[in-house]
């Protein structure tokens, strides 16, 4: 058996359970100061304070603040091409949908996608891999959603699964053929619809490639009854319902989160009173994007509304080449505090705990307790309160994966 410990802990910040913490839970942390994680074979054994027990190798975090590894919960990470094109157009004025109708946004990056190879796509999406992990992400969710034709979006999912078996981050593998009706399909989304439903499914349940099913429920995208099929559908081939809803206007995805029992329901960013209601009836997790309404220039979701209605609130990135061109998950701290006024405990709970359980993974990341995965990060920071105020820096100093040094 391999042993590490992690010693020299000055304060180890972590949220505890498996399970999503909301309200006033949800900025409950524990700190323990003098602290130590003792890691065998690459779970969590023990964690104490005070003298620490022998172990073959031992990790110094030199009195800094230590914290479960981050899990970011939304990510778009497998693309071709980039469109930093469309940045002179935003300033011009055109929004969002604007791009998006004339051709650009998603169908543009699909048409880069269907023509890169699946080896170009890994060591694209290998590389920014790379990066968050420099940045203390351990775990992350990846959507397919830039194929949207059958071929490419099994070649999207296949490039998940084969980058989860070779990189040190974790990855879970969300299945978004609905992100788009795609050019070929405009004058008849019906038979776009069908094919999601009658043809991709079936194929990515029968690969066993991916675990939820997500819809961009929007105005110009996926009309909520269109949404509710194609969540229906991806229910009965096994895969769990995630949902792009309320990011521009509010058509009523995040009720129909809510009616669906949906692991997570993402964005929010105009998230009405009702939405917040069938979220906390229905037990779904806000997956909330702060990053996206930063690249937006868009307000920020209503996230202390959230916490008051018992709705548990995750943050992830959304890193993708459009609305979200960010993969730190630091920044996605910062802006918790600045713009959502989360406080710091409630921001950790978001990005470890509450990530963790919007995909499913609770039970193995998210917290620093016997039984969980050794994922942690070592800050350059002596508390809490320090790795979200400062902006801007790289503060993760040494990310630990399954107890090794990443
Ligand atoms: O989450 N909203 C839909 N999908 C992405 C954007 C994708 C893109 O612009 O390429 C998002 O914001
Ligand atoms: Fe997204």
């Amino acid at each position: 058996m391999k042993t590490v410990l992690v010693q020299n802990i000055g304060v180890l910040a972590t949220a505890q359970g498996k399970s999503a913490h909301s309200g006033e839970k949800q900025g409950e942390i524990a700190q323990l100061k003098d602290a130590w994680v003792l890691i065998e074979d690459g779970v969590i054994a023990k964690v104490g304070t005070g003298a620490a027990p022998e172990a073959a190798e031992t990790i110094d975090a030199g009195g800094n603040l230590v914290t479960p590894g981050l899990v970011d919960a939304h990510t778009h990470l497998i693309f071709g091409g980039w469109r930093q094109n469309e940045l002179g157009l935003k300033l011009h004025g055109a929004s969002y949908l604007d791009i998006q109708n004339a051709g650009g946004g998603i169908q543009s990056t699909t048409n880069a996608t269907r023509g890169a190879s699946e080896e170009e796509l890994a060591a694209k999406a290998e590389k920014a891999l790379d990066e968050m992990l420099r940045f203390g992400t351990t775990t992350c969710e990846a959507k397919s959603g830039y194929g949207l034709a059958t071929e490419h979006e099994l070649k999207e999912l296949r490039v998940i699964r084969d980058l989860n078996a070779r990189h040190p981050i974790d990855l879970v593998a969300t299945f978004m053929g609905a992100h788009l009706v795609p050019a070929e399909y405009k004058e008849n989304r019906e038979e776009y619809v069908r094919l999601v439903c009658e043809e991709m499914l079936p194929l990515v349940k029968e690969q066993g490639i991916a675990e939820f099913c997500d819809v961009f429920c929007e105005a110009d995208t996926f009309t909520v009854e269109e949404s509710r099929r194609i969540l229906e559908a991806g229910l009965k081939y096994g895969l769990r319902p995630k949902i792009h809803a309320d990011e521009i206007e509010a058509i009523g995805g995040s009720r129909l989160a809510g009616e669906l029992r949906a692991i997570s329901a993402e964005h929010l960013i105009v998230c009405p009173k009702e939405g917040i209601e069938s979220m906390a009836k229905g037990g779904t997790i806000a997956c909330l994007l702060p990053a996206t309404s930063f690249n937006l220039g868009a307000v920020f979701a209503p996230a202390r509304d959230m916490v008051s209605a018992g709705v548990p609130v995750a943050m992830a990135t959304d890193f993708n080449p459009g609305s979200c061109p960010c993969l730190n998950m630091q920044f996605v701290i910062n802006l918790g505090c600045l713009k959502y006024k989360l406080t710091p405990e409630e921001v950790l709970t978001a990005v470890t705990l509450n990530a963790a359980a919007a995909i499913d993974r609770a039970d193995k990341v998210g917290t620093v307790e016997p039984g969980k995965l050794g994922d942690l990060v070592i800050w350059d920071a002596p508390d809490l309160d320090y790795i979200c105020y400062r902006v801007g820096s790289n503060l993760a100093r040494t990310v630990i994966k399954k107890g090794a040094v990443v």
